[in-house]
């Protein structure tokens, strides 16, 4: 039952962000499922991922253009393999299946799939037959691909044929009758020569899709979609001052309108002047409508005497909740109409944590924003309008929508803020510190021109006493550690080789301007093993 909750709830996303004439990518569990949700929107189609159990009205519903089924980590002969409705086979939507998309293919419309002698994984020769496929016109004989795959296709269901084939397996086959088409590879990723000109082929040849996708098209379809979903009644969101959930909210804002309530919190644990900028960015230059709320104190005593990292997650996790759920309550009290019934996120795609597919969509919502373990009684209707993108199309989307470079640029921030970057128990005090601090290694990588080259760069104030020496007498102070680093998506991180001269004016400006701080120390730890954050 939960399964198909689920599922329907994704699918309704689905209809939120999807244009007719798009692509429906079924997820069979496989780990670059998104990135070939990806690929296909980088083509101006937009797509949308499914977990493989949607029933298939529902994919009908959503008319799409083409249908790819994803790779998984099962074998198709695995007692719970993913499944299809095979019906999806004979809907006459052209359909892609790569790797074990391909497998499941094969294994329904009778051939046979076998564990293969030799495992493919990793780079590979194709070797392209001279046969007149769509997916391969004018291809050279030979090229580079990528796989991963411990099955192989042994013998191809009747009406296909064979389209290319690596030294040990059936690489590619297709049935172009029933536009069906299949690789054995992985045409998503990078490694694998012309794999952006295979999943053009099947867009644009076979699926005939139009590459209407764009940003602008994203925002016209999904604040129509919210319109009509919110219908007369009224949202509320949870900004936290990041990219992600501004751009959701001006994005239900153009729906609705002032019926959409943003509240934002003050933890006591943003950085320096952050609240009170903030707030002024989303009422005056983004008109929103928002409510500020600074539980600054209260964040505090509930972390007094608390210096255990986790333990001061929970808490301020907690408390976050029930700060918000407080203030919807008051809202809920207070409205005209009284009928809050939504509840926006900046979810992305990647804080969909579990996979969405064999289980059905993780309805699990990014904890860190806090919003995620609100009170039964207040039973909110989810609207998420970015779950199917990433961080850098969701900068497009705000782009399109005129919000503030500033905001696109941002660096990412974590939830408990600085309570993660104040090693040991929080005061008042060491907070002002922090903060101080923060904003100087801030202002003087902006002012080498590398924010925006830079995935974070920020200060932690350790519970560390050195020795030093200040003018003449002797100095017990504090130690702030600086921390800069380059990464693609926060999995993977390196510690950014500053210049001298940045660094040394980081460190004498903190140690001049900051009172109690004596020593400097910049962070060359990579991730892994170390984190971004400290706690
Ligand atoms: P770590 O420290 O795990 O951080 O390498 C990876 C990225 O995630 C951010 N981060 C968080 N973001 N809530 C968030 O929204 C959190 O609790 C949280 N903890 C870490 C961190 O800043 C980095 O970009």
């Amino acid at each position: 039952m939960e399964g198909t909750a689920e599922v329907k709830a994704s699918t309704e996303q689905a209809k939120l962000a999807m244009e007719k004439g798009g692509v429906v990518v079924l997820d069979f569990g496989g780990q670059y499922t998104q990135l070939i949700a990806r690929r296909v929107r980088e083509q101006q189609v937009f797509s949308a991922i499914l977990p493989c159990t949607t029933p298939i009205e529902d994919i009908r519903k959503l008319q799409p253009a083409g249908i790819i089924l994803s790779g998984g980590p099962s074998s198709v002969y695995d007692k719970d393999a993913p499944k299809c409705d095979p019906a999806v086979l004979a809907m006459g939507i052209p359909i892609l299946g790569i790797c074990y998309g391909m497998q499941w293919v094969a294994k329904n419309l009778g051939g046979k799939v076998e564990p293969a002698e030799r495992r493919e994984y990793g780079p590979a020769q194709l070797n392209v037959h001279k046969v007149d496929s769509h997916l391969f016109r004018n291809f050279p004989d030979k090229m580079k691909i990528w796989n991963s795959h411990g099955d192989n296709v042994h013998e191809l269901p009747p009406g296909f044929h064979a389209t290319g084939r690596t030294a040990n397996a059936i690489a590619a086959a297709e049935d172009p009758k029933r536009k069906i088409y299949t690789v054995q590879f992985h045409p998503e990723v990078n490694h694998t020569d012309r794999g952006t000109e295979i999943l053009r082929n099947f867009l644009f040849t076979v699926c005939k899709a139009e590459p209407k996708w764009s940003g602008t098209a994203f925002i016209q379809e999904t604040v129509e979609a919210i319109r009509t979903k919110v219908g007369t009644h009224r949202a509320i969101c949870g900004l936290s001052g990041g990219v992600d959930s501004t751009v959701a909210a001006v994005l239900v804002h153009r729906a609705v309108g002032h019926r959409l309530t943003n509240i934002f919190v003050n933890t006591g644990m943003l950085r320096k002047n952050e609240f009170e900028h903030t707030l002024e960015m989303y009422r005056d230059r983004l008109g929103l409508r928002v409510v500020g709320v600074d539980a600054s104190e209260h964040f505090l005593n509930k972390l007094k005497g608390v210096s255990d990292p986790e333990k001061k997650r929970k808490i301020i996790g907690g408390e976050f909740i029930a700060v918000f759920a407080a203030e919807a309550q008051k809202l809920q009290k207070k409205e005209a109409h009284g009928d809050i019934k939504f509840l926006v996120q900046g979810t992305l795609y990647p804080d969909v944590i579990e996979s969405v597919s064999v289980k059905g969509p993780s309805a699990t919502i990014k904890t860190h924003h806090n919003v995620g373990g609100l009170p039964p009684d207040m039973p909110f209707g989810l609207i998420e309008p970015l779950r199917d993108l990433f961080k850098d199309e969701v900068r497009r989307i705000g782009k399109e929508l005129g919000l503030p470079q500033e905001i696109l640029v941002k660096h990412p921030f974590p939830g408990p803020g600085l309570a993660v970057r104040l090693l040991g128990e929080i005061t008042s005090k060491d907070l002002t510190t922090l903060r101080e601090a923060d904003a100087i290694v801030v202002e003087e990588i902006r002012r080498a021109g590398l924010y925006e080259r830079v995935w974070q760069a920020f200060a932690v104030l350790l519970p560390v006493r050195s020795v030093g020496v200040m003018g003449d007498g002797r100095t017990y102070g504090l130690t702030v550690a600086v921390r800069v680093v380059q990464s693609d998506d926060a999995m993977t991180a390196d510690w950014v080789r500053l210049p001298g001269e940045v660094l040394e004016r980081i460190s004498t400006r903190i140690v001049n301007e900051v009172p109690g701080v004596t020593r400097v120390v910049y962070d060359v730890s990579s991730k892994p093993p170390s984190t971004i954050e400290w706690e």
